[in-house]
């Protein structure tokens, strides 16, 4: 194994500082992160996520009306005690996952300047380590780990990792799209540019980024030099475009893993509505219950009953 790449990942970084424009007015004052699938915030599944993949030590990027998420993975005395109070202990037990689950630390970004401007926050915190960036609310299905492959990449290769994942040509524009060529690994491919928003007919392939990525220290000092691109925000995109021109040692190659399992953009009210409608009817205690209702409501639709 080289040598820049042996250092181990152990640090997460998830932007939760966005706007969430997509999802008012919902968002007006709740973090779109702190959205609950079925019973428990999308960025709760964001943090298990890494901490299943061995990074405990998560930085967490906030900003105005995010108070709820450093609250939601502190203690919660007053609840804690009158939960005991009553003996409820699987109530209890519950409350105190989010608080007992890993290392949490927390940096404002004081504007939300875009995405790679949130990154540029964790600077200082993850040091001249490479880490983890998972966006608070994009979800991977536990069933299909990512992250666990994106870091054997990393410490086979070096440089940074992508997530990416085939979609419609249809779909294409409305992300940001990774130029590829084939590697000797079959779900690995190294990527030689990048596009933000390719206008139809014009993507360089299928392949779209997702939100999770493995960066080398490197893309600091790249987004430091990175000025306001598309949509006047800072873009991870643009910092990663530089670093798929670099050789091993400066920050670079960039690599990305073909990712065919199942990802949520819980940002997204559609996408959402599934992602609950899917963790609802895949669990234990609620799918026997849920899952005939629906399907019910599903015929009834059909018929034109309600
Ligand atoms: P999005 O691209 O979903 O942007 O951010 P957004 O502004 O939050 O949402 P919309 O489009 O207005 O609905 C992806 C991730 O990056 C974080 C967001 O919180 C989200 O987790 N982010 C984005 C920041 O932390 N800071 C920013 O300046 C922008």
């Amino acid at each position: 194994m080289a040598d820049f790449a042996r250092r181990n990942i152990i640090k997460a970084v998830v932007p939760a500082a966005g706007l969430g424009t997509r999802f008012l007015p919902a968002t007006k004052a709740t973090p779109k992160e702190m959205l609950p699938v079925v019973d428990k915030p999308a960025i709760q599944y964001v943090v298990e996520e890494a901490v299943a993949a061995g990074l405990h030590d998560v930085l967490i990027i906030t900003g105005r009306s995010k108070r709820s998420i450093e609250d939601h993975f502190d203690r919660a005395y007053e609840l804690e005690e009158a939960l005991a109070a009553k003996d409820d202990k699987e109530r209890l037990a519950l409350v105190r996952e989010s608080s007992e689950l890993a290392y949490v630390h927390y940096v404002r970004q004081g504007e939300p300047r875009g995405l790679g401007h949130a990154v540029l926050c964790a600077a200082q915190h993850v040091g001249d380590e490479p880490c983890a960036v998972l966006l608070g609310d994009d979800m991977i299905d536990p069933r299909d780990p990512l992250l666990n492959r994106m870091i054997e990449v990393r410490q086979r290769h070096g440089g940074s990792v992508l997530a990416l994942m085939e979609v419609s040509p249809d779909e294409v524009s409305r992300y940001g799209c990774a130029a590829i060529t084939p590697t000797d690994d079959g779900d690995v491919v190294r990527v030689t540019d990048l596009v933000e928003k390719p206008p139809r007919g014009e993507e360089p392939s299928r392949w779209i980024i997702i939100g999770r990525y493995v960066v080398d220290p490197a893309v600091f000092g790249v987004l430091r030099e990175t000025p306001p691109g598309r949509g006047g925000e800072i873009q991870l995109t643009d910092a990663l475009k530089v670093l798929a021109e670099r050789g091993p040692g400066e920050g670079g190659p960039v690599h990305g893993v073909l990712f065919r399992g199942r990802r949520y953009d819980t940002g997204d009210k559609v996408d959402y509505l599934r992602t609950v409608v899917q963790f609802a009817s895949d669990r234990e205690d609620l799918g026997p219950e849920f899952l005939p209702w629906l399907r019910e409501f599903l015929a009834d639709r059909e018929d034109g009953v309600r």
